[in-house]
């Protein structure tokens, strides 16, 4: 597809390049957006939100703790900004929205539910392409005792960085078998099918970029050639510590990130023992409506 993300098309992308970097780093200088209601946004807080996601991706806001702990406040945030079609993800409740805090018994084995850190990844790496997770939200109703810190990197400038750096890295990471999946079995059942495709692909619809990664070791396997492993140590020196893209925050009552699906990781924390962090989730096949 031509446009930016075509590797032969050096001057688009040079200039979609320049601008993408210069408004990043201005989103990364701007404030958070303040809302006053989440299940009523002004059309200043919308526009606000909506710009913000337009230049990198995503937007963090904060609202009145009291107007953010409404079971519903997370999703109808998600409506106004354009997210209709929500992944029924297997443990988010009948509205979509999944409650991501410790709990036992079989959530307990999956590391979000958990209090342990969550490395580097986008949603929904494992899913077809047919439940692409384009964009998602996240909404802080209670905040641990310590710990639990976001970090997030727009993908595309992941993408700059590989590119400029050598664009084989982004040829390697676009091939179709770059990312395998093994099934999920639980029991005999095959509880998810296997999957293999790109880390890095342009959604044919509307010529977004889109990527699945996950810096996770297991239940998961690359393509096995040196293209592949050099282009996936390079993704893994983007993501270290010290990157000035890397936008690191920690949620506190009220808070919230929407975002087309970025790059995001999560520190380990502490609760304290009568409270758990809560933190509602939703992610849609639709993306962040344009401004
Ligand atoms: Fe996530």
């Amino acid at each position: 597809m031509p446009g930016p993300f075509d590797l032969e098309d050096a001057r688009a992308y040079r200039a979609w390049r320049a601008q993408k970097l210069e408004r990043n780093r201005a989103q990364l200088e701007a404030q958070l957006v303040e809302i006053a209601d989440p299940h009523a946004l002004s059309a200043p807080e919308r526009a606000a939100l909506l710009t913000r996601c337009s230049q990198s991706n995503f937007a963090v806001y904060a609202c009145p703790p009291r107007a953010a702990a409404r079971q519903d406040a997370a999703r109808m945030l998600a409506a106004q900004l354009g997210l209709a079609r929500l992944d029924r993800h297997h443990f988010a409740e009948d509205d979509g929205v999944s409650a991501i805090t410790p709990g036992g018994g079989r959530r307990g084995e999956f590391i979000p539910y958990t209090d342990r850190a969550i490395g580097w990844h986008t949603d929904g790496y494992y899913n077809p392409a047919v439940r692409r997770i384009r964009a998602m939200t996240l909404h802080c109703v209670r905040d641990a005792l310590e710990g639990g810190e976001s970090a997030l990197l727009d993908h595309e400038v992941a993408y700059i960085l590989l590119r400029d750096e050598d664009p084989d890295l982004i040829r390697a990471l676009s091939a179709p078998d770059a990312l395998i999946i093994p099934p999920r079995l639980e029991g005999e059942a095959v509880a998810r099918a296997a999957g293999t495709g790109p880390v890095f692909s342009v959604d044919p619809g509307d010529g977004k970029l889109h990527m699945r990664y996950t810096a996770r070791g297991v239940n998961i396997a690359w393509k096995d050639d040196r293209a592949t492993s050099t282009a996936r140590a390079a993704l893994e020196h983007v993501l270290q510590d010290a990157s000035p893209w890397i936008l690191r925050l920690r949620l506190a009552p009220g808070m919230g990130i929407v975002c087309n699906n970025v790059l995001h990781a999560r520190s380990a924390f502490r609760d304290a023992p009568e409270q758990h962090r809560l933190l509602y989730r939703v992610r849609s096949y639709d993306r962040i409506a344009e401004v």
